[in-house]
């Protein structure tokens, strides 16, 4: 029986290897990845919360069905043109993901690849974040939805201005509504700042579980930041054991993410 400082060391160094595979900096190959079984008890706010299919605030705004109800949005959120960003865009971002999803992230904007393929987090930093929830039995295919505060790639990935945060703002309402999530992820600052409505910086925002419109809430680090600075991977770590916490039990009842599938790949 391994203690639960064994447990955390291993999921550590996985973690630890699968940002060498992405940084490209020596990782071992094709060693097994296996992930130990945890299962995290969730404080009972964070159940209340969890339990909760439809944000409150969104009740009133009339989700309609996930599949439909998001095609119809993601087409007009190609054709907005409700902010300047439209102007030098290849194409919108709407999101991507699975209705009903453990945990939506939402980032800050396209960048580059993201315009021009019309997906979110596909570049570098996509394919590091994909590790991060990889580790945790979470995927884009199965279990997580991501979106962006605003949906058209600002010019030379500059951040989003407030305008133009606020403009977009309406369609992540409506994409809540129709994707119920269980859960949020922000990553970066951008993000963390425009959803929590605060200017305080990321260092302090991240790791602490708190609320968006009647769901958990944390907030994290951007991977593009993490993958210029080292030190980051291990507050991110941390943050992705306090989401594990987070989703833990609704993970396992719900039948999409598990400590098993947390091994696989
Ligand atoms: N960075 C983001 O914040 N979002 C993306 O979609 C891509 C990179």
């Amino acid at each position: 029986m391994k203690t639960m400082r064994e447990l955390c060391t291993e999921y550590q160094n996985i973690v630890l290897d699968l940002e060498d595979a992405v940084a490209g900096t020596g990782f071992r190959g094709k060693r097994e990845i296996q992930a130990p079984r945890i299962i995290l008890q969730k404080p009972a706010a964070d159940q209340a919360a969890l339990s909760r299919t439809v944000p409150p605030v969104l009740e009133e705004a009339g989700g309609g069905g996930a599949g439909g109800g998001m095609e119809a949005l993601a087409a007009e959120i190609r054709s907005c043109r409700l902010c300047r960003l439209c102007e030098k865009r290849t194409q919108a971002v709407p999101g991507a993901g699975v209705p009903g999803p453990l945990v939506m992230v939402i980032g800050e904007a396209p960048g580059e690849e993201e315009d021009l393929r019309g997906e979110p987090f596909v570049g570098p930093a996509g394919k590091y974040l994909d590790k991060w929830l990889q580790a945790i039995g979470l995927s884009r295919e199965r279990n997580v939805y991501i979106a962006n505060i605003v949906k058209c790639r600002p010019p030379g990935n500059r951040d989003p201005s407030p305008e133009e945060a606020d403009a977009c703002m309406p369609y992540l309402l409506r994409q809540l509504s129709v994707v119920r999530p269980k859960s949020i992820l922000a990553v970066g600052r951008v993000a963390a700042q425009n959803l929590q409505k605060t200017s305080e910086g990321i260092g302090r925002l991240r790791g602490r579980v708190g609320t968006w419109q009647g769901l958990p809430f944390l907030a994290t680090f951007h991977p593009s930041a993490v993958l210029r600075d080292p030190l980051l991977r291990r507050p991110v770590w941390e943050d992705m054991q306090t989401l594990r916490d987070l989703i833990g039990g609704t993970a396992g009842t719900a039948g999409t993410a598990d400590a098993d599938t947390a091994s696989a790949g």
